[in-house]
């Protein structure tokens, strides 16, 4: 039998996922390399996020800051709003503070080793791996979730999560090769994402399943093991949209640090585990004819929200924030709960831009 990776780059070689951050292994044999700008936007992106998802927002990147030096000379705020909706946003401001340093340090050329990568912002020890295997060639070990779950299977090894990961790693370093490393990662994802996925795994097309253990013993489906999810719990609170009579909706700014750094919202409560009279309409930011638009849900990665909706019509409101006009309200940086905020009012009123 062939080692692992002459099967698995065989099989990239016709059946690679084409994806707009990719040099396809057609191109790679005619000598084209990969952008490494693009790379590293793109591995930045993926973090937690699916590539479906990814993929448009990607090109709005590209399109917009077609280079590294391009992306560090814009605002930090035209960047919040380009990310807005792509979710845990301490990467867009760590991916602007990363651009910022490859411009201003490195002339706008990025370093090429995992080692010299991590030492930038935003760039950890999955990313580094990535990014340096995939335009630089060096052969690093990288472990995602596509790969967390060919390489269980493939050992059949039930350690759960996460501490299977040391294993994972272990089986990585055992089968990357030194030629086309970069490929050899992508082919360990797209096989994860396209044939060995969570449920109902395509074993008979896989081009490792002759010493597959999963396949071979019929038990793919159970790995990786995962331990016992800790139930997330549901915090409350209330949002107003205060409107004026032109419509404009007035919008303040999340500090820069925690939980939605940096994003426009709409005055909320606090969110808390219960409801009382600091989490419901009576906390609204000025008193007026508050009417109800129901709730709206939302799951952060440690909890689950429910918030009230309130609308008023409002001449003025306190504190520090702006109106925001109907025309501008697609183009502020409004995180996918404040969206879903703004759609339960204005699905009565007018419509936002998804
Ligand atoms: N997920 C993370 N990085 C990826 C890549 N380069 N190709 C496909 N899926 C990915």
């Amino acid at each position: 039998m062939k080692p692992i990776n002459i099967r698995l780059l065989a099989w990239y070689d016709s059946h690679a996922r084409t994806l707009p951050w990719r040099v396809s292994p057609g191109e790679g044999r005619q000598g084209v390399l990969p952008d490494p700008y693009h790379v590293w936007l793109s591995e930045v992106m993926l973090q937690q996020t699916t590539v479906a998802t990814v993929g448009p927002y990607f090109e709005k990147f590209i399109a917009k800051w077609p280079t590294v030096k391009n992306l560090a000379a814009c605002d930090l705020e035209d960047v919040m709003k380009a990310w807005a909706g792509l979710g845990y946003y301490s990467r867009a401001r760590n991916l602007k503070a990363c651009a910022d340093k490859v411009a201003s340090e490195h002339d706008g050329k990025f370093p090429q080793t995992a080692a010299e990568l991590q030492k930038l912002p935003g760039i950890g020890p999955y990313t580094s791996a990535a990014i340096a295997a995939i335009a630089f060639g060096e052969r690093t070990t990288v472990v995602d979730g596509n790969i967390e779950r060919v390489s269980t299977r493939h050992t059949a090894n039930s350690t759960p999560l996460p501490q299977v990961k040391e294993h994972c790693r272990e089986f990585m370093d055992r089968v990357t090769p030194a030629d086309r490393p970069g490929d050899f990662v992508q082919a360990m994802m797209d096989l994860g994402a396209t044939i060995c996925t969570p449920r109902n795994p395509a074993c008979s097309l896989c081009p490792i399943n002759d010493d597959c253990q999963g396949h071979i013993q019929q038990i793919a489906e159970q790995f990786p093991v995962k331990a016992p999810k800790k139930p997330k719990p549901t915090r409350v609170g209330a949002a107003f949209v205060a409107q004026r009579p032109d419509g404009a909706i007035w919008l303040t700014k999340r500090p820069n640090k925690g939980l939605l750094g940096g994003m426009s919202v709409v005055p909320t409560t606090g969110w808390t585990a219960s409801k009382n009279g600091a989490t419901g309409y009576a906390a609204a930011p000025i008193v007026g004819d508050w009417i109800p638009h129901g709730h709206i849900r939302h799951t952060f990665t440690h909890f689950h929200l429910e918030l009230e909706v309130w609308s008023a019509h409002v001449n003025m409101l306190p504190g520090d924030g702006w109106w925001s006009l109907q025309h501008q309200i697609g183009g502020e940086a409004l995180p996918t709960v404040m969206k879903k905020v703004i759609s339960a009012v204005a699905d009565d009123l007018f419509k936002v831009p998804k």
